[in-house]
C-alpha cells in the first residue's frame, strides 16, 4: 500500500474535452493522481483544459509526452482506436 505521505501517482491525458478534463479534476480535487501531461488534437485546447484545470503541463505532439504511472485515453470514439495502437506501439 502507498504511505499517506507519498505523491500520488501522475496521470498523462491523451484528449482533453469533456470527459477527459471532468475525470481529472475530480481525480486531482481527491488526491487519487497528480496532472502530468495533457495532449489534444491542437495546441491551444491543451493550452486551454490546463487553465481550466489548473495543473497539467500541455503538450503538442506525442513524443513530448513524459512517463507517467497512469494513461487516460479520452480521444473521440473515432479516434480511439487509432491513438490506443498509437501508444501501444510506442510502449
Ligand atoms: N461525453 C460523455 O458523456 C461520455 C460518456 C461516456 C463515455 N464517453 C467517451 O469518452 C470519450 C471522449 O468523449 P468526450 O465527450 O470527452 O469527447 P470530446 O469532448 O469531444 O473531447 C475529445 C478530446 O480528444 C482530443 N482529441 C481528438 N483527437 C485526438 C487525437 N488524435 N490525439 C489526442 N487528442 C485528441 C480533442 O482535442 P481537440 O479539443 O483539440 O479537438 C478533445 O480534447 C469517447 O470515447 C466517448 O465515447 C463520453
Amino acid at each position: 500500500m502507498r504511505p499517506m505521505t507519498a505523491s500520488p501517482p501522475t496521470l498523462n491525458l491523451v484528449g482533453a474535452g469533456r470527459v477527459g478534463r471532468t475525470l481529472a479534476a475530480l481525480w486531482q480535487a481527491a488526491g487519487v493522481f497528480r496532472l502530468g501531461d495533457v495532449l489534444t488534437r491542437s495546441p491551444d485546447s491543451a493550452q486551454a483544459a490546463v487553465a481550466a484545470l489548473g495543473a497539467g503541463r500541455p503538450v503538442s505532439e506525442p513524443a513530448a509526452m513524459r512517463p507517467a504511472e497512469v494513461w487516460l485515453l479520452a480521444t473521440p470514439d473515432g479516434a480511439l482506436a487509432d491513438t490506443a495502437h498509437a501508444w501501444a506501439r510506442r510502449a
